[in-house]
């Protein structure tokens, strides 16, 4: 790949959503990135930190009057990988039926796995994700070939202490740069 890579992130409504802001420390040097939030994303870190830090517009918005196309279309066309981090119990089972009602899942559905690597990397309460629903839309996003991340073990915000933690930073950037042909990049740091 002679170009800069572009990745898209699309941040999902966590309280890990501002893990992304470290994750972006360690791929900026290797790739363009582009963050797109769902709205209850919004909720948990600005846009503007985001733009701030990508130097590129932020989509939280399915409906721009500015683009004459629209924005998850071009995205999902000129994306080399699309990251799914924090993916939320929600947009897994988004995901995995089809759903397409807001910037994240919009992309998802506008992306084929069987294209560009589409990674999940979610976080959640330990009982969401063993909740029968989240490992049955798992399994089901396995087969369709969407990479997972999976959790860590550990304190969770919520106070529990169990399955459920955004994987750290440095590792999903590693499977990152794996999955786009970057294996040489170190992540450090
Ligand atoms: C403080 C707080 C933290 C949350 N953290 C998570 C989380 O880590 N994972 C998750 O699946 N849902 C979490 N939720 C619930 C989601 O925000 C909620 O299901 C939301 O509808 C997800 O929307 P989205 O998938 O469109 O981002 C949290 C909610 C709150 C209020």
């Amino acid at each position: 790949m002679n170009k800069r890579p572009r990745i898209v992130i699309g941040v999902c409504g966590s309280i890990a959503a501002f893990k992304i802001a470290v994750l972006h420390k360690y791929l900026r040097d290797h790739a363009e990135v582009t963050v797109a939030m769902t709205p209850s994303a919004t909720q948990f870190v600005g846009p503007q930190t985001f733009l701030a830090l990508t130097g590129n517009p932020v989509i939280t918005s399915l409906f721009e009057p500015t683009h004459s196309k629209p924005k998850h279309i071009d995205l999902a066309d000129e994306l080399d990988l699309l990251l799914i981090a924090p993916a939320t119990a929600n947009i897994l089972a988004k995901a995995a039926h089809g759903i397409a009602d807001e910037p994240v899942s919009t992309l998802i559905m506008s992306s084929l796995p069987s294209e560009k690597p589409i990674i999940f990397a979610p976080a959640m309460n330990t009982r969401m994700w063993q909740n029968p629903a989240t490992v049955a839309n798992v399994q089901v996003l396995r087969d369709r070939g969407y990479h997972f991340i999976d959790p860590d073990e550990g304190d969770l915000a919520c106070g529990w202490t169990g399955e459920g933690r955004l994987a750290e930073p440095q590792v999903i950037a590693k499977q990152v740069f794996r999955l786009l042909g970057l294996d040489d990049v170190a992540v450090t740091g």
